[in-house]
């Protein structure tokens, strides 16, 4: 049976998480969220005490690192770090930073490449990341890059932490931001880039239910699905 592949890549808080989950829902795919795979590596590193200016201490550590990702019955990710759920953990602002910095690493990329690319070749996916168009599903069968104002974009992550209980300020969630899109696309491995058969959408000025209904109608028209 054909299995298909859908890869939404995209900077920072441009909602390819909040929409590939609903995507996934409404085709009946497996959601993979590529980003909190790189978050635990960041996680890994941080307890570990390596400091983000010798992040690539963390490269010698990696026979050390177990990931391993599954599925609640609501179809919820959970990413286990050395048998410890840690899906939560991951999401706090100090380990995006770490999971930028680690993410930089080709040998955290090449650690993590069979883990994500295994997905595709067991289920109808919907993975989302930096690199899953150009790198990790080349042959996905639809592209899709994500993006937003960067002001849209840190308004929305800001809330979402504010309703986290998270605590920090619009200043430094769009600071933050703007560091790790500057990191992400200048780094020398798998950096953001919009595959060449990649959509482009846009999000800056569309509602959730807009930009939901935009890209439900582009998976059928591409998919038929
Ligand atoms: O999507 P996110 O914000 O949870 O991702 C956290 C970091 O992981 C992001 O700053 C860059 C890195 N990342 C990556 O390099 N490649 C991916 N496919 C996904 C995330």
């Amino acid at each position: 049976m054909k299995l298909f592949s859908i890869a939404i890549d995209g900077p920072a808080g441009a909602g390819k998480s909040t929409f590939a989950k609903r995507l996934a829902k409404d085709l009946g795919f497996v959601y993979v969220d590529t980003g909190a795979i790189y978050r635990s590596v960041g996680l890994f590193a941080f307890k570990n005490g390596i400091a983000i200016e010798d992040i690539e201490k963390v490269a010698e550590c990696l026979g050390d690192v177990k990931i391993e990702v599954s599925y609640d019955d609501g179809g919820t990710q959970h990413v286990m770090l050395n048998g410890s759920d840690v899906s939560k953990e991951i999401r706090l602002p100090e380990i995006s930073t770490y999971a930028s910095a680690v993410s930089a690493l080709p040998q955290v990329r090449e650690f993590l490449l069979n883990l994500q690319r295994d997905f595709a070749k067991r289920y109808n996916v919907i993975m989302d990341g930096r690199d899953i168009g150009t790198v990790v599903l080349p042959d996905a069968d639809l592209k899709i890059f994500l993006s937003a104002s960067i002001e849209a974009r840190a308004k929305r992550r800001y809330n979402e932490l504010l309703e986290k209980n998270i605590k920090t300020t619009f200043e430094e969630v769009e600071s933050d931001m703007v560091a790790r899109d500057e990191h992400d696309s200048h780094r020398a491995v798998a950096p953001l880039r919009q595959a060449k058969d990649a959509v482009f959408v846009d999000t800056t000025d569309l509602s959730l239910e807009e930009s939901f209904n935009l890209l439900r109608k582009i998976v059928k028209d591409k998919l038929g699905i």
